[in-house]
């Protein structure tokens, strides 16, 4: 039985919580450790198993678990390196996005970990999403011009969040899955210009310091442009669901992570205007050329898929199934804190 701890025992842990006491099969849940101890206590209980700490080192000495959670929230990877102390013991592990706040802390720990040949995992959980197979196949097919990409929710009520400094922003914390998404289905980003908007939230929750929502304009290395408008305003039935429509000459696909995706164009658009004298191009303003989508459908449970998927490579010891490896994530942090740099300098940021 693979010996399994979480260090860090708030809402993300609980969802990770939630899937392992599934795999009670091949895993035993050993250690919880929260700064909180009621927290920690909270998930023995929820668990059945195990034994509560409030410092990880204890818990690792005590313990000797095969793998960890990591799910502290973004400032903390910064407070004393629990991923390097995790390395260096050679403890495998599955850490939440973003992995830190800054390129310093992330490149030391991706260097860390590829010297010592760890397994690792991040929390992109959309990746294990069923509906990524067919959207990268329509986006290998077809060459894009342009890609567009939407969503709204709400604020995360989290202290950390509230400020940027701690919690990395509107992007980088929060629709940092929507950048992911598109480094995985489609490919890597050249550069980038950003807008953010703050005050929008009023009255604003005390001690709120970040932005309310922004505005990206992607170039990727194919030459492929991307706008990406997301923010945190809306409230409960406001929401936009996350949407990313890819565009091609002769067909579109629309994606709706974790929900649906439709690829348009594969039914003939029609050609001209019945009466001929205007030369318009097939499908201008001709909604009909929407007809005949093919709708694929998420079917999985992507979150247990996503820890699954880590759990047993640690077991087997090959990690090639894990879609969000450490080193993949840091380059989805590069891209979002290019982002916040444009926001900030007001200039166009090359990565
Ligand atoms: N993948 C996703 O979809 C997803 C969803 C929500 C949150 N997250 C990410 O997960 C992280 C945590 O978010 P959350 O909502 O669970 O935050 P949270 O504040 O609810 O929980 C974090 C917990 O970590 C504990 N903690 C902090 N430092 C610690 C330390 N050194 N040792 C032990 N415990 C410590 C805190 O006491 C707290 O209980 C954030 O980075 C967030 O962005 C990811």
């Amino acid at each position: 039985m693979l010996k399994v701890c979480i260090i860090g025992c708030g809402g993300i842990g609980g969802y990770h919580l939630s899937h392992l006491v599934q795999f009670t099969d091949i895993i035993e849940l050993a250690g919880f450790c929260d700064l909180i101890p009621e927290k920690a206590r909270a998930f023995v209980e929820k668990a059945g198993s195990g034994k509560a700490f409030t410092n990880y080192v204890r818990m690792y000495d005590e313990i000797q678990p095969d793998a960890v959670f990591i799910c502290i929230p973004p400032v903390s990877h910064g407070e004393g390196l629990i991923e390097l102390d995790t390395i260096e013991r050679g403890i495998p592990f599955f850490v939440e996005k973003p992995v830190a706040l800054n390129l310093f802390i992330a490149n030391r720990i991706r260097d860390a970990v590829e010297k010592k040949n760890l397994i690792t995992a991040v929390g992109f959980q959309l990746r294990y999403d069923n509906l990524t197979e067919p959207v990268r196949a329509f986006v290998k097919e077809n060459k894009l011009a342009t890609i567009n990409v939407t969503r709204v929710g709400g604020i995360p009520m989290a202290w950390w969040f509230l400020d940027r400094a701690t919690g990395g922003g509107q992007i980088v914390e929060q629709t940092i899955h929507q950048f992911d998404m598109l480094r995985y289905v489609y490919g890597e980003p050249e550069s980038v210009f950003t807008m953010g908007a703050r005050n929008f939230i009023n009255p604003a929750p005390k001690g709120y310091k970040t932005d309310d929502y922004s505005a990206t304009v992607v170039r990727f290395k194919d030459g492929a442009l991307a706008t990406i408008t997301t923010g945190l305003y809306a409230t409960a039935g406001a929401c936009a669901d996350n949407k990313m429509t890819f565009g091609a000459k002769d067909s579109r696909c629309d994606f709706y992570p974790a929900q649906k995706a439709l690829i348009y164009g594969k039914a003939p658009a029609p050609k001209v205007d019945e009466k001929g004298t205007q030369s318009i191009v097939a499908g201008d303003g001709a909604l009909k050329s929407s007809d005949g989508a093919v709708e694929y459908k998420c079917n999985v449970d992507y979150g247990v898929l996503c820890d699954r998927t880590f759990v047993e490579a640690v077991i087997s010891g090959d990690g090639s199934k894990v879609r969000s490896p450490y080193a993949d994530a840091v380059k989805t942090l590069e891209f979002v804190l290019a982002c916040n740099e444009s926001m900030d300098t007001g200039r166009m940021i090359k990565l």
